[in-house]
């Protein structure tokens, strides 16, 4: 079983692909950790700016060496966006989620064009989405944590920014798949949130037998 969840920044789709994935006993490939990590290589070569540069570090990133903690920062959220924006760089990670995702069994790949481009067949599909507003909220008290200079402004300003930079690209888009169920968790709660997702996956699996 194939499980694709797209949405945008902030979205909560991540903690959902990890929650689900463990629940059903599922790998699971975070696939916004693979831009960050092409933007965290072109950031600390002073590549940012070139295109096959940025494509040359995606088709030598070493998926096992992938580190969440130190990739989930504001600023490679930001590069990410950059270089995901050519589509020379997302063909070089095509593959290698493809494979992922053909695992025997299945997985759950979060993303922003796994229902769309990645995973067109996907058992099922989720859009998981929230206002701004909500998504700039709760990555703010995720930042504040850590850092007492953290501003919601800021925050705020990013995801707009990255919404419609990832929203008007021409290569794979953030786009919602036609057959996708839509999950707006603006009013909903982390456990609520992963209830309602389960509840479709539940009679996805029922209609797919
Ligand atoms: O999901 P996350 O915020 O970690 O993604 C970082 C950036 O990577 C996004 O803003 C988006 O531009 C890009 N991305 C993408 N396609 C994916 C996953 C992430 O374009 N499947």
């Amino acid at each position: 079983m194939i499980i694709a969840i797209d949405g945008p920044a902030a979205s909560g789709k991540g903690t959902l692909g990890k929650r689900i994935a463990g629940h059903l006993g599922l790998p699971h490939l975070d696939t916004g950790l693979l831009y960050r990590a092409v933007g965290a290589h072109c950031l600390a070569s002073g590549t940012l700016d070139d295109i096959a540069a940025s494509a040359e570090a995606a088709r030598a990133l070493d998926v096992s060496a992938l580190d969440p903690e130190s990739l989930r920062t504001g600023a490679l959220g930001e590069a990410a966006s950059v270089v995901a924006a050519r589509p020379e760089v997302r063909a070089a990670l095509v593959d290698l989620q493809r494979r992922f995702a053909a695992q025997p069994g299945g997985a759950v790949l979060d993303g922003r064009d796994i229902g769309t481009v990645i995973c067109p067949d996907a058992t099922v599909k989720l859009f998981v989405t929230a206002s701004p507003e909500v998504r700039a909220d709760r990555r703010f008290r995720e930042l504040a944590a850590r850092d007492p200079l953290a501003s919601y402004e800021a925050v705020l300003a990013d995801i707009h920014k990255r919404d419609a930079r990832d929203s008007n690209r021409a290569a794979a888009p953030l786009l919602k798949a036609d057959d996708a169920v839509l999950l707006d968790t603006s009013a909903l709660g982390i456990e609520e949130t992963f209830a309602a997702a389960l509840a479709i996956i539940e009679a996805a699996r029922a209609r797919a037998g």
